[in-house]
């Protein structure tokens, strides 16, 4: 087993966090081209001001899906025209399917078409769907291009909007094309969760706890003492995701190290999305994956029984599943598939406490010995 050692480093204390004042923080993102990533709620208000801040852009392609336009379009629009840049949009239809290589098409003639030049930016306003793709128009349109996410779901905020990874589906698995592209600056304006659907809090809320199982114990103890409302509760967590995911990125943009931390719970939740044919949502099968793998590591010794269940109490105080009915056996055949696998051995994420995961490089043959142990009673 291969241990990785990770650096972690504790931010400075918000600014004027705290009842009655208003919750603002700036994080920045030491990678080959640093950015900051500024958490305030409204902020989506001021998108041109901050916009031209790192950039002097005269015109953007906002590219937005059909539910989140008619939400928050028109203030970012406003926006952007009172700081004196030209506005094109580019709309896609909720959902996985619109990350597809013929909106990428689509996309790329629609950004021609609208004469964006490589000192004009592209801007994705919406949840992972729309950040993945229109990060990977930048990166390839006019062979790279600067753009600016502007998360809207809890999972885009606190996992997809940060560490540049930007990509499309392939008909054959997600994600199966893609490049590394950081944005130049990332709004997230915590305002816009208030519209989200109950099941995609829930499902944004499977990646928050994996930051608390992987790095972070203290996001544990703060989701447990969280009451849903808490505004500036909420807030803080969501920062101290982002400052995490920061501090892997920061230590390992390319992903050929601990960024794969990250995946805690993703290897047995890829096969259980694929299983159930998408049915099962990413954060579900994710809260299920960190059941397992945690469960695994409790009975091979490497972690105590109270991490269990502590993940298993926080699943259930957030509505999140624990189980499924796939055996150890389909789990690992969905799992070898899985891009990740070099060769006759693949990268496991183990947990060995709350806040401990560590990448752990087993043999394929061991995979469905580990489910096993990860699905037993
Ligand atoms: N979502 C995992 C990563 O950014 O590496």
């Amino acid at each position: 087993m291969v241990k990785y050692v990770i650096s972690v480093f504790y931010p400075q204390a918000a600014d004027g966090f705290g009842k009655g004042f208003l919750f603002m923080r700036r994080i920045e993102v030491k990678t080959g081209k640093p950015y900051e990533i500024l958490v305030e709620r409204s902020i989506s208000g001021r998108v041109g001001a901050e916009l031209l801040k790192v950039a002097s852009v005269k015109r953007v392609m906002v590219v937005t899906d059909k539910t989140v336009e008619g939400l928050y379009f028109e203030r970012v629009k406003n926006s952007l025209i009172a700081s004196g840049i030209e506005v094109c949009e580019f709309v896609i239809a909720p959902g996985e399917r619109s990350k597809s290589t013929e909106n990428l098409v689509r996309l790329w003639e629609a950004l021609a078409e609208s004469e964006i030049t490589r000192s004009d930016a592209i801007i994705a306003l919406g949840g992972g769907v729309v950040g993945d793709l229109a990060g990977f128009a930048a990166s390839t349109f006019l062979r790279g291009i600067k753009y600016v996410q502007i998360p809207t779901t809890l999972l885009a905020m606190t996992d997809s909007s940060v560490g540049g990874k930007t990509a499309v589906d392939l008909k054959v698995g997600k994600n199966l094309a893609g490049a590394f592209h950081q944005p130049c600056l990332v709004l997230c304006d915590p305002e816009t969760l208030g519209t989200l659907p109950r099941e995609h809090m829930r499902d944004g809320m499977a990646e928050v706890i994996k930051y608390g199982m992987i790095n972070r114990p203290e996001i544990i103890d703060k989701l447990y003492a969280y009451t849903p409302g808490d505004k500036d509760a909420l807030d803080e967590i969501i920062s101290m995701c982002i400052e995490d995911k920061r501090d892997v990125v920061s230590g390992d943009e390319f992903d050929t190290g601990i960024r794969a931390l990250l995946n805690f719970g993703h290897t047995p939740a890829h096969a259980i999305e694929l299983g159930s044919n998408y049915e099962i949502t990413h954060g579900s099968a994710v809260a299920i994956g960190m059941v397992i793998m945690t469960r695994a590591s409790v009975k091979m010794g490497l972690c105590k029984e109270n991490a269990l269940g502590k993940l298993l109490g926080l699943l259930d105080k957030f509505g999140l599943p624990s189980s499924c009915s796939y055996s150890a056996k389909t789990l690992a055949q969905g799992a070898l598939g899985d891009k990740k696998r070099t060769g006759d051995t693949i990268s496991v994420i183990m947990e060995y406490g709350i806040g401990d995961a560590r990448i752990c490089k087993v043999k394929v043959s061991e995979l469905e010995k580990i489910f096993e142990k990860g699905l037993e009673k």
